[in-house]
């Protein structure tokens, strides 16, 4: 019996080149097609030109984000992103554990209260007549950004500069760009000066100039931050327009996990084996992964997963009201490499929903579009929801 890589399902190969093409071209159809096949397993093989697994059961998720040792970052997706190669997204353990207790406390619930006021001052106005939810969103987060971590004093122009590449699909966001980054580093350079010297402030820069690494951490955070939250929020906006009745702030928090269940920023997240593995795939196969194997996860595959969620492909914020079902729901990932931002994420999201009028939905195009991170195609014109017009 095989039990190596070979024994695992795949999704259609095309000749030549395995799955790099619609890797490139079309990677939710292909993961799609995975999982259908590995629908029992939870685990499927792809040729991307090095050996990789995707996984989606819970036992995977759990096995690969709280076995640091075994699965480790250093050689993942995040090494090929310069704007994500850095900081903690890329130090493994046993690095990683200080390195997070060290960034963590600026980012905790506690903090975010001293960040609110300047973040929620700092959201754009709401558009008249008809408006784009995604390109709000996106200027939006920028701004909520800069009000998080520098009290607004980043030059605006630059951190759109910085930050708008992102965006694109590959190779694009792959690209060195030590220019642009060397504008970045000056400015933050001069920003944590300020906040060094004049004695502090207590925005997030003022709390990580004085960490050893500081400025990196702000940088990768910065940059891990921006287009995830955008997305996140003009998908919120978005499914707020077609379903009117979850428009009261106190419905925010389940529209948005729902809306993470179904369209996680993060996609997909990687690892790289650092030994040989036997894993026992959920039908009772045992399959050996080699060392170097890239190991994937994906809280799209997951969050979707008919077998987990009753519904998956629905949009029902209601389904809040239970605990969802341990390690399917992982739009943060999990364990000790949890999301840095998670709580900066939903104070801005949450923050920018509350300001929203009733809306309705125009028109766009919503298509789920995944790059670096997965976002909505766009736009999604929306405009303020009249009175009389029923829901
Ligand atoms: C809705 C918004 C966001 C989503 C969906 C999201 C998603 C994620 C996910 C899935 C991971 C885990 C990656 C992995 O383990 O493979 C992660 C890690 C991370 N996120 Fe977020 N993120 C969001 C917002 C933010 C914000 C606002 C920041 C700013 C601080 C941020 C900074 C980070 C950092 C630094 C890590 C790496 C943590 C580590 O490896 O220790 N994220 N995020």
């Amino acid at each position: 019996m095989r039990t190596d890589l070979s024994a695992l399902p795949e999704p259609p190969t095309r000749p030549g080149n395995g799955h790099l093409q619609d890797w490139a071209l079309h990677p939710l159809a292909l993961i799609e097609e995975g999982a259908n096949r590995a629908r029992v397993g939870g685990l499927f093989r792809l040729r991307l030109g090095l050996p990789a697994v995707v996984g989606f059961s819970p036992a995977w998720n759990r096995a690969l984000l709280t076995d640091l040792h075994t699965f480790r970052s250093a050689g993942s997706f995040s090494k090929v992103v310069p704007y994500l190669a850095g900081g903690v997204i890329l130090t493994d353990a046993p690095a990683h554990a200080p390195r997070r207790g060290m960034v963590n406390p600026g980012f905790g619930k506690r903090h975010m209260e001293t960040l609110r006021e300047r973040v929620r001052a700092a959201l754009p106005p709401i558009p008249v007549g008809e408006w784009d939810a995604l390109a709000w969103a996106d200027t939006a987060a920028l701004k909520m950004l800069n009000a998080a971590y520098f009290s607004g004093e980043f030059d605006p122009q630059l951190l759109h500069a910085f930050l708008a590449p992102l965006r694109h699909p590959f190779p694009i966001p792959a690209l060195p760009r030590p220019l642009l980054f060397a504008r970045v580093d000056a400015e933050l350079r001069r920003l944590a000066h300020q906040r060094l010297t004049a004695g502090g402030g207590d925005d997030l820069l003022a709390l990580l100039a004085a960490l050893p690494g500081g400025l990196e951490e702000t940088r990768v955070s910065l940059a891990a931050g921006h287009d995830t939250t955008t997305h996140a929020l003009a998908w919120a906006a978005w499914h707020l327009a077609h379903s009117p009745e979850w428009h009261a702030p106190a419905h925010h928090p389940a529209v948005l996990k729902e809306v993470l269940r179904l369209y996680p920023p993060g996609w997909m997240g990687s690892r790289r084996l650092s030994r040989d593995l036997r894993w026992t795939t959920a039908d009772g196969q045992s399959v050996r992964l080699p060392r170097g194997t890239l190991a994937l996860y994906s809280p799209y595959l997951s969050g979707r997963d008919a077998a987990l969620w009753p519904e998956s492909g629905e949009f029902r914020p209601q389904r809040w009201q239970a605990a969802p079902p341990a390690w399917a729901y992982l739009p943060f990932g999990g364990g000790e490499r949890i999301c840095l931002g998670m709580h900066l994420a939903h104070l801005m999201i949450l923050e920018a929903l509350a300001t929203l009028p009733a809306l309705e939905p125009m028109r766009g195009n919503a298509t789920p579009r995944p790059g670096v991170t997965l976002g909505p195609a766009g736009p999604l014109v929306v405009r303020e929801r009249l009175k009389h017009r029923p829901a």
